[in-house]
């Protein structure tokens, strides 16, 4: 009899696909010692976004996380998820960082580093295979599935010989977009088992179309040995297939597995409790995703497009953005829709819409893409679309991290007023301002969290009730951040910002929509300082005078890095189309441009401000 094995995501891509990533390592803790014991053949618990929600949204160190679970998984090898050269970024990194970050993350424990590249480029493999290797890992290869006229049998068989010969240990077939079906499961897997026996095989789905659990039981038929599943609290939906039905369905079918039924059940148990505490829904399977065949777009991106056309306003507009997805697909030369092309590919598509003119504001990333610095389009894209996105320049033709200097150094030079331990480094040279908000957080003993956790939400909605309950309901969802003595904390959405301070709570409106809670006390001076947000109508403007507006909900930045000095200033004279600041949104960069020639009077927002669609950002005068 055949054995199946499985590696449990309930730590890492569960949450990432259900919970925005905000599940904190505190309530991992208490179940760890089950999981460790029921019989999985490894556990995903670290990688993907785990590592900047970590700091960005959680007040924790990723690092320190995965010493904890080193300590805590006393049998389970532990198992990551890497973006090749973008690490676990938006943005490629130059050799020496992915060097370092892939031999600490290693002699951190991991033991298994799965790693992909969202075109299947080997070219942005490499360097991570290698690292991995030589620290002693074991490196699972992976090739991204996806549907398009140019991802044939050919390209999928070429990809895991590319990373057979790179020497990677297993192979991968990865399905982030929930769209494998069970036949081209079946037919991908046996073409892999025919050409390289020796070589064990993983599938990794998401369930976003409701065919997981059949894919999982054809790629076991044709070979496979090991398969992605969550404990089904955070299965379901966007998220992996359920560990529980799928157990029984592989031992009616004739395969053993090592898997404990009644740990399971606990472990389950378990999670339905906290995702009953923090408000989440179990993951569901929309209509709209069961149709990806016929709209092309994968589940985990529709939700992505929608929050943030509902950010904008214009959740309305849902379809034309979807109509747009596979035509902006085309121009790029078929791209995966995965992190990061699945932003590209998005935003564009939103931009599209929103600006009712293809191609008028293009992001710096969709910029890079046509550039080819995230590697080799699947297909070419033609002369138009390249000449209307990036003019007369030419597209590079070598690896593109090539062309990136060394940052480890500078990252250490610039980097040392708040910290010299080399993993912090490492953090900073991949996300240099989010690590440098979260370590002056640390140091200054204040936390900058969103409150995007549902019940947290449903508190603050509820504040003209009963404020005290409500807010020891927050508190108790951070209690764990207390035992680290951080006496204050600053919570912020574009609705609502909260101050606690040991134990005395102080809350304050913030943007325009808090309204309800405009009596706010006086004691909330941390935040009291934030510039209030503006809407178009209170701009008081003379007759010679503009605003530039931000295109798109994101985060203000006056400069293009931390250190640099802002795009413009009050007192510059800008020409039309200069770059005055960036917007981020949907983790890409846009570079906004003047829509006039004039003189900037007024900078109406503060660096590192949350923007609204249409929010005046400046005062230019004629
Ligand atoms: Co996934």
């Amino acid at each position: 009899m055949n054995k199946i094995s499985f590696t449990d995501t309930t730590l890492r891509d569960g949450p990432q696909s259900l919970w925005a990533t905000r599940m904190r390592i505190e309530d991992m803790l208490p179940i760890i010692e089950k999981i460790d014991n029921a019989g999985y053949a490894s556990v995903e618990v670290w990688g993907g976004a785990t590592f900047d929600v970590c700091m960005r949204y959680l007040g924790e160190d990723p690092w320190e996380r995965l010493r904890t679970f080193k300590k805590c998984f006393k049998k389970t090898p532990l198992q990551m998820l890497l973006r090749g050269q973008t690490l676990v970024g938006y943005q490629q990194s130059p050799d020496d960082v992915v060097e370092a970050f892939v031999t600490r993350a290693i002699e951190n424990g991991i033991d298994i580093m799965r790693i992909f590249d969202a075109l299947n480029s080997i070219d942005n493999m490499r360097v991570a295979i290698r690292a991995a290797k030589k620290a002693g890992g074991k490196v699972q290869g992976s090739v991204v599935y996806t549907l398009s006229p140019v991802h044939t049998m050919e390209h999928y068989l070429k990809t895991a010989q590319d990373l057979i010969d790179e020497g990677v240990d297993s192979l991968c077939l990865k399905d982030m977009g929930g769209i494998l079906t069970p036949q081209p499961t079946y037919d991908i897997i046996k073409m892999w088992k025919e050409h390289f026996p020796d070589v064990p095989v993983q599938l990794h789905t998401h369930f976003t179309c409701a065919m997981a659990p059949a894919c999982a039981l054809e790629a076991a038929r044709a070979g496979a040995e090991i398969i992605d599943t969550c404990s089904a609290p955070l299965a379901f939906g966007s998220s992996q297939p359920p560990i529980e039905p799928l157990v029984r369905s592989f031992e009616e079918c004739g395969f053993t597995t090592d898997m404990d039924m009644d740990l399971l059940w606990d472990i389950a148990d378990y999670f339905e409790d906290l995702r009953a505490k923090y408000g989440y829904e179990r993951g569901v399977n929309k209509l709209s995703d069961m149709k990806v065949f016929d709209h092309q777009v994968p589940g985990g991106m529709i939700s992505n497009l929608v929050s943030q056309l509902r950010q904008q306003k214009a959740e309305h507009r849902l379809d034309e953005v979807l109509a747009e997805v596979p035509k902006v697909r085309a121009d790029l030369g078929w791209p995966p829709l995965v992190t990061p092309c699945s932003q590209i590919v998005g935003i564009q598509s939103v931009l599209n819409v929103l600006t009712g003119q293809r191609y008028k504001l293009v992001p710096d990333e969709v910029k890079a893409f046509v550039k080819g610095l995230y590697g080799p389009s699947p297909a070419p894209i033609t002369e138009e679309i390249r000449k209307k996105i990036i003019g007369d320049e030419q597209p590079i033709s070598c690896r593109p991290a090539d062309l990136l200097p060394a940052k480890m150094d500078e990252a250490k030079a610039e980097i040392a007023d708040l910290t010299s331990d080399y993993d912090q480094i490492i953090a900073y040279a991949m996300f240099p301002m989010v690590t440098r908000q979260w370590l002056e957080g640390m140091r200054d003993g204040t936390y900058k969290i969103d409150l995007s956790l549902p019940s947290a939400q449903a508190a603050l909605n509820n504040e003209e009730g009963d404020m005290d309950m409500n807010l020891k309901d927050i508190k108790e969802l951070i209690s764990a951040l207390d035992s680290k003595e951080i006496n204050e904390f600053v919570f912020e959405d574009d609705k609502f910002k909260l101050a606690i301070r040991k134990g005395v709570v102080a809350a304050a409106g913030a943007a325009p929509a808090a309204a309800p809670v405009a009596a706010a006390p006086a004691a909330a001076a941390p935040v009291a300082a934030a510039p209030a947000a503006v809407e178009a109508g209170e701009v008081a403007l003379a007759a010679n005078q503009k605003t530039i507006v931000s295109p798109i909900v994101g985060t203000f930045y006056a400069a293009p890095a931390p250190d640099a000095a802002p795009f413009v200033k009050e007192g510059d004279v800008v020409a039309k189309g200069q770059t005055v600041c960036i917007v981020e949104a949907m983790k890409l960069f846009n570079q906004i441009e003047s829509d006039y020639a004039g003189k900037i009077v007024k900078v109406l927002v503060a660096n590192a401000e949350a923007v609204e669609y249409g929010q005046p950002l400046f005062i230019i005068e004629e």
